[in-house]
């Protein structure tokens, strides 16, 4: 694999498609060069009728994720025509109006006590000290994953993302949440159809999931057990919070969606880097030590989300000198500020020495301030636990293709592998 930063397009244009299949295959080189011709710029992106700012330089993306000024909800800023942002959005990604409060009014949509409140029922299951509770279990899945993958392979070449990439966090967060074992194979299936924009398919998978979901709260309602799913419905019951079934469900339904697309791909991704990088792959090898601070430097360089949400500006103001309107949308290239010089020294470079203490996250691959990844420890885990296990199970890992035959998966604002090959014998 080139290096991701190897740039492929030419100049920023004025205004930026984020469909645009050239700025999909390259958004290394296409946000760079945008990052340093200005502060801001224009883009466009389906469902949205007024242009967006985007951001791309370090400093500016921290500002946009952590000042006040801006929010997720439209309906935060005075005198904006929310509906009309609304019904684009549903038009858009072809969302039946009586499912879209499962998909329009999540934790990442809405802002101050409503956020706060939210994310204080979930965030206790993803502290760090519970995550490193679940370490023994995540090793075990894994080990149990790689067993069965060196024994059903017979010519040593097996597909990483289907049978590894995909099934370790999708396993995890389904165990953290209550999903059993039976159905999560169904889940898998209903994450790619969502992410595969297929028009048409979109209201019958929302449908499926929401039923599947609304099924499963009766069930622990009837039977409470150890998971995330029990833990809403007590404090639904016992806490006097007026955590709604809707409210769960579109809990739940971020949460398994968010929690298992972008870790796969932090593992397809990450592998596929350090296998072209043979040096840093030597060193992890030899220095295991190394392997948080790897993780770390495999989300700046490779990580798999490259732009957040859209923010709103609530009032006139300015970033990098250039003036935003109140109402305007903006949204924070996370691929830009993890490549920006003046943050990062080298920024092209895969250098997994890199971060000077791994508690400290300078790369903004998991976003910043109030929406801050809530898996971010998690996804982590999951990555070294998984690269570790790799490592030891298979001392001759590689590519089973040519590097510059990986394929992607051409999402806007996402950098995925669509398959990776690789050779384990
Ligand atoms: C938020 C990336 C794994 C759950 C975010 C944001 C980013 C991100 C960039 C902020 C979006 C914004 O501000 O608009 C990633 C990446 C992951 C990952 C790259 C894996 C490598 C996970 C996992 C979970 C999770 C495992 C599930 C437990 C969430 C939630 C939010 C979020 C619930 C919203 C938080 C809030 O609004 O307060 N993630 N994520 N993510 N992520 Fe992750």
């Amino acid at each position: 694999m080139s290096s991701p930063a190897e740039p492929k397009t030419t100049g920023a244009a004025e205004t930026v498609d984020l469909m645009d299949p050239v700025l999909m295959s390259d958004p290394f080189g296409g946000f760079s060069r945008m990052r340093e011709t200005a502060p801001m710029v224009r883009g466009t992106l389906p469902g949205t009728d007024t242009p967006i700012w985007l951001v791309t330089r370090y400093d500016d993306v921290k500002l946009v994720l952590s000042d006040r000024r801006f929010v997720n909800d439209p309906a935060n800023v005075p005198g904006m025509d929310v509906q009309n942002i609304r019904e684009k959005a549903i038009q858009a990604r072809g969302i039946p109006p009586e499912y879209a409060q499962y998909l329009l009014d999540g934790i990442l949509d809405v802002d101050g006590a409503d956020h706060i409140r939210l994310r204080k029922l979930v965030s206790r299951t993803f502290t760090a000290r519970r995550v490193s509770e679940l370490r023994p279990r995540v090793q075990e899945i894994t080990e149990d994953l790689l067993d069965r993958l060196a024994a059903t392979t017979a010519d040593g070449v097996v597909e990483l993302m289907e049978r590894f990439a995909y099934p370790l966090p999708i396993t995890v967060i389904c165990e953290l949440v209550g999903i059993p074992a039976e159905d999560r194979p169904q889940w898998r299936e209903w994450g790619k159809a969502l992410v595969s924009l297929e028009p048409g398919r979109f209201g019958d998978v929302v449908a499926a999931m929401v039923a599947h979901i609304q099924e499963l709260i009766e069930r622990r309602r009837a039977e409470p057990a150890g998971d995330l799913l029990t833990g809403l419905i007590r404090a639904h019951d016992e806490d006097g919070d007026h955590l709604s079934d809707t409210e769960m469900i579109t809990l739940v339904l971020t949460l398994v969606l968010a929690g298992h697309e972008t870790t796969a791909h932090l593992i397809g991704n990450g592998i596929a880097a350090l296998l072209t990088h043979p040096e840093q792959l030597a060193l992890l090898r030899d220095q295991p030590g190394l392997m948080p601070r790897a993780v770390h430097e495999l989300m700046r360089w490779c990580g798999p989300v490259h732009a957040t949400r859209m923010r709103y500006a609530t009032e006139d103001l300015e970033i990098g000198g250039m003036p935003v309107r109140q109402g305007e949308a903006v949204m924070a290239i996370l691929v830009g500020a993890n490549y920006d010089p003046r943050e990062f020294d080298a920024p092209d470079r895969l250098d997994i020495t890199r971060e000077p203490d791994e508690r400290r996250e300078s790369h903004v691959g998991f976003g910043h301030g109030l929406h801050y990844c809530l898996g971010a420890a998690l996804a982590r885990q999951e990555g070294e636990v998984a690269f570790q296990a790799l490592l030891r199970h298979f001392p001759d890992l590689a590519l089973a293709i040519d590097p510059k035959d990986l394929e992607r998966q051409m999402l806007p604002g996402s950098w995925r592998l669509a398959r990776l090959p690789l050779r384990i014998s």
